[in-house]
């Protein structure tokens, strides 16, 4: 049986900057998760940790607790490497629609339980159910059967995949307690070890978009997270990569469902496609084929088909049309100059207000609404040349989108109108910015 303990005394432990126990973390998540710790004192508990972090141990030990209060999936059966991967979230970051299929199309399994968003970043099952028909709702039998036959699967996590990190991560949300590095890598590493493939590569996000807004941090980040994987027996990698501008030309569910179209057809954004590359060979590598070439893949059109069978399995028509927002506007460049930014926050909470995502989880979304760019990063741009496009289909959410790309969203550095250098630089237009800032391997 397991001791118990009075959650004051625990919260005064961990307010006083006091090692919590094993036995405490196991007693106050399971108690937590049956109702018998109350949500105000799970915030105060939050908040101390917040506030007075946790020690490694202590994190494994909270990682540990969340992945026992639900049920652990097992690939065991596949009889294939089975390779995950999570993105800590961004805006426009649609590379798990590409990545997928394409590390499938080399044989092995990549079962991907992702979620919807909430607030400024984008969620991909958000973005799948852009495509007609297309379901998010897999029990275990339906995506092993998928995984055997098509080698790829995104799909909505299940109830029971660590139940007490949903709870708690619904409260980090309105408590002002999510960004903590001990309590974002147990949120995310909880739910990747309860996912049970053999390796997981993390794109850690690092800028204004990202939970991380400096790369020390993003660093650290990533470091607890390879290691908690490392202590559960899972192969884990991490890529730490920029996001103080928003990914690729679009943000917003069907638009990005688009641009990722645009990448397995062999095209698309020069760093989307470099991202969705650098995770590929990661997780190619991880699954013992450092030798495939993705790039080839993408192509040749060999991912392009498993993306096909992928939305086909899961209801979704790959030829249907995508939706489109009713209304659309510009955004206007104010003055002749170079564009030096587009901040990620700014733009992630723009299309937000435009419809592409939802302030409360209830909320519906627009599946057409959203941006995007016209112009890119390093362009020398024009006074009046359009910079994005806005997509809604209630305008009167424009004025509201508008206001958050107001003040220092979109930088441009004045410069002589007359100039003789051409309104793009060819430059701009292929070059990855350098997107992947670092890489913590497994250890
Ligand atoms: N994503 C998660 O799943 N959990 C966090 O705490 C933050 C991002």
């Amino acid at each position: 049986m397991t001791e118990s303990f009075d959650a004051v005394d625990v919260i005064i432990a961990k307010r006083d900057g006091r090692r919590l126990s094993e036995a405490q973390i196991d007693w106050v998540v399971d108690a937590y998760s049956r109702g018998q710790v109350a949500e105000e004192q799970m915030s105060a508990l939050a908040m101390a940790i917040v506030l007075n972090g946790m020690e490694r141990a202590e994190i494994a030990r909270w990682t540990d607790a969340m992945i026992r209060s639900g049920k652990r999936m097992d690939w065991g059966q596949l009889g294939r490497v089975t390779v995950d991967k999570h993105s800590t979230g961004g805006v426009g970051d649609k590379i798990t629609l590409p990545l997928a299929p394409l590390v499938a199309s080399f044989g092995l399994a990549v079962p991907q339980l992702s979620g919807r968003g909430l607030g400024h970043t984008g969620g991909t099952l958000d973005k799948l159910e852009a495509i007609k028909g297309w379901r998010a709702d897999l029990d275990q039998v339906a995506m092993e059967a998928q995984l055997r036959g098509v080698g790829a699967v995104i799909c909505a996590a299940g109830a029971d995949l660590a139940p007490a990190d949903k709870k708690l991560y619904a409260l980090r949300d309105v408590t002002g307690t999510v960004e903590s590095i001990p309590l974002i890598a147990s949120s995310i590493m909880s739910k990747k070890i309860a996912e049970g493939a053999d390796h997981l590569v993390l794109d850690v996000k690092c800028g204004s978009g990202a939970f991380m807004k400096d790369q020390d941090r993003a660093e650290e980040l990533a470091r607890v997270m390879v290691e908690l994987g490392a202590d559960a027996g899972m192969g884990v990698s991490a890529l730490v990569t920029d996001m103080s501008a928003p990914l690729g030309r679009t943000v917003g569910n069907a638009l990005e469902v688009r641009e990722a179209i645009e990448v397995l057809a062999g095209g698309g954004p020069a760093d989307v496609v470099g991202l969705t590359l650098a995770l590929a060979r990661e997780m190619l590598d991880a699954g013992g084929l450092a030798q495939a070439d993705p790039a080839a893949a993408l192509a040749g059109g060999r991912a392009m088909d498993t993306w096909r069978a992928m939305v086909a399995a899961q209801g979704g028509d790959p030829d249907a049309a995508l939706p489109t927002a009713r209304h659309s506007e510009e955004l206007i460049a104010p003055v002749t100059g170079r564009l030096t930014g587009l901040d990620a926050m700014a733009f992630g909470v723009a299309a937000w207000r435009l419809g592409a995502g939802r302030a409360r989880r209830e909320d519906a979304i627009q599946l057409g609404a959203g941006i995007e760019l016209l112009a890119h990063l390093g362009d020398r741009v024009v006074a009046g040349q359009p910079l994005a496009r806005l997509w809604t289909d209630t305008p009167d959410r424009f004025e509201r989108a508008r206001q958050a790309l107001a003040g220092g969203a979109i930088g441009i550095a004045p410069e002589d109108a007359d100039s003789s250098e051409p309104a793009s630089w060819p430059a701009a237009e292929g070059a990855p910015r350098g997107l992947v800032l670092a890489r913590i391997g497994p250890v």
